[in-house]
C-alpha cells in the first residue's frame, strides 16, 4: 500500500498545470498543507491562500531543506521547458528538464518520500509511431530536446521505483488548454492563443497547418488526472512514470471552426512556423487503456464542452 499524502509540494506552482493543480488540491487537502513553488514567475491571486516560496529546480539541497521545513511527504514535480522553447535552447531544456527531474527524485530517495508526482508528454513520440492511437508500449524516439528530456524523466522514474521503491508516477499529457494561466514555449500553445484573440482582437493567425490534429485536453480533466493518479492504489498500477492519457483529438481547423460557431466575427488563417515540425513528429492521438483500466481514467470534456466553457470563463476574465 503507497504512503498517504499529506504535506504535498507543488514544484512550478505558477506555470499553467501548476496554478491550478494547486488550488485544486488545496481544496482537497486544506490551504496550509499543499506548499506552492515558483522561480521565474511570481505568484498572484489565490496561489498566495497558502505558502508559495521561491526554488530553482536545480538547487537539489534548496528542495531538502524545503521538505524538512514543510514536513512534506510528497511531491508533484511540474517545472519544465516546454517543446517550442527547448529548441531554442536546448542546453537549458536540458538542464532543467532532466537535472531538475534527478533533483526532485534523488530528494524523493533521500527523503523517502512516500509520493512523486511528476507528468510526462506526448512529446515522448517521434515520427515512428503510429499517428492513430499511439500505443503506450512502443518506440520512443522523440526528436525534440523536450521529448528527450521527458523520455529521460520516463526511465529514470521507472528507475526510481525498481531499484529504490521511490512511488513514482507519471502521464503522458496531451497539450493543455486552460483559461487562467497563459501556457508558454509549447508547441501546443496555439489551441490556448486561438482563444484569446478570438476574443480580444477577432482574428488568429495558426503558427501550424489546418490539418494539424494533435491530442489536447481541458485543464479540469488534467487536474482530475494528476490527482487520480497520485491517489491510486499502487498495487493497481502496471505502469508509473509512463502512462498514456487522452482525452480530446481535433484539427486546428475544427477548433477555429468550434470557436467561429461561438463567435460568429471570428476570422482566423494558418501560417505554419518552425513549431509545425515538432507538431508532425507527434501522433494525433494515444490509446490509453492501461490508464483507464489500472486507475479508471475517463475525461469528462469532448470538444463542444471544451469551448462553450472556455469562451465563457474567458469572456469572463477579458471583460
Ligand atoms: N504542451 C506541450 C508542448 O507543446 C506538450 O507537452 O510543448
Amino acid at each position: 500500500m503507497a504512503g498517504e499524502m499529506n504535506r504535498i509540494l507543488v514544484i512550478g506552482a505558477t506555470g499553467q498545470i501548476g496554478s491550478e493543480l494547486v488550488s485544486s488540491l488545496r481544496e482537497k487537502y486544506g490551504d496550509d498543507s499543499v506548499i506552492g513553488t515558483y522561480n521565474t514567475t511570481e505568484p498572484t491571486g489565490d496561489l498566495l491562500d497558502g505558502p508559495t516560496v521561491r526554488l530553482n529546480v536545480l538547487e537539489e539541497e534548496r528542495i531538502g531543506d524545503l521538505i524538512e521545513e514543510y514536513g512534506v511527504d510528497s511531491v508533484f514535480h511540474l517545472a519544465a521547458i516546454l517543446s517550442a522553447k527547448g529548441e531554442t535552447d536546448p542546453q537549458l531544456a536540458f538542464r532543467v528538464n532532466v537535472m531538475g527531474t534527478f533533483n526532485v527524485l534523488e530528494v524523493g530517495r533521500k527523503f523517502q518520500l512516500n509520493r512523486v508526482v511528476i507528468p510526462s508528454s506526448i512529446g515522448v513520440f517521434g515520427p515512428e509511431v503510429p499517428r492513430k492511437k499511439a500505443p503506450n508500449e512502443t518506440v520512443l524516439r522523440p526528436t525534440s530536446m523536450y521529448g528527450v528530456t521527458k523520455v529521460t524523466g520516463e526511465l529514470l522514474g521507472n528507475y526510481y521505483f525498481n531499484k529504490y521503491g521511490l512511488d513514482v508516477r507519471g502521464a503522458r499529457f496531451p497539450g493543455v488548454i486552460s483559461y487562467k494561466t497563459l501556457p508558454g514555449g509549447g508547441t501546443t500553445d496555439y489551441a490556448v492563443e486561438a482563444f484569446y484573440k478570438a476574443i480580444e482582437e477577432g482574428h488568429y493567425s495558426f503558427f501550424v497547418r489546418e490539418d494539424t490534429r494533435l491530442p489536447l485536453m481541458y485543464m479540469p480533466d488534467c487536474t482530475r488526472a494528476l490527482i487520480e493518479l497520485a491517489e491510486a492504489d499502487l498495487e493497481d498500477l502496471n505502469y508509473h512514470a509512463d502512462y498514456n492519457i487522452s482525452s480530446l483529438s481535433f484539427s486546428a481547423k475544427d477548433l477555429a471552426e468550434a470557436i467561429k460557431e461561438r463567435i460568429p466575427d471570428f476570422t482566423f488563417e494558418f501560417n505554419p512556423d518552425e513549431r509545425q515540425r515538432i507538431a508532425d513528429s507527434w501522433p494525433d492521438s494515444m490509446d490509453d487503456s492501461p490508464a483507464r483500466e489500472d486507475w479508471g481514467w475517463e475525461p469528462r470534456y469532448g470538444l463542444e464542452k471544451m469551448t462553450e466553457d472556455m469562451i465563457e470563463r474567458l469572456e469572463e476574465k477579458l471583460d
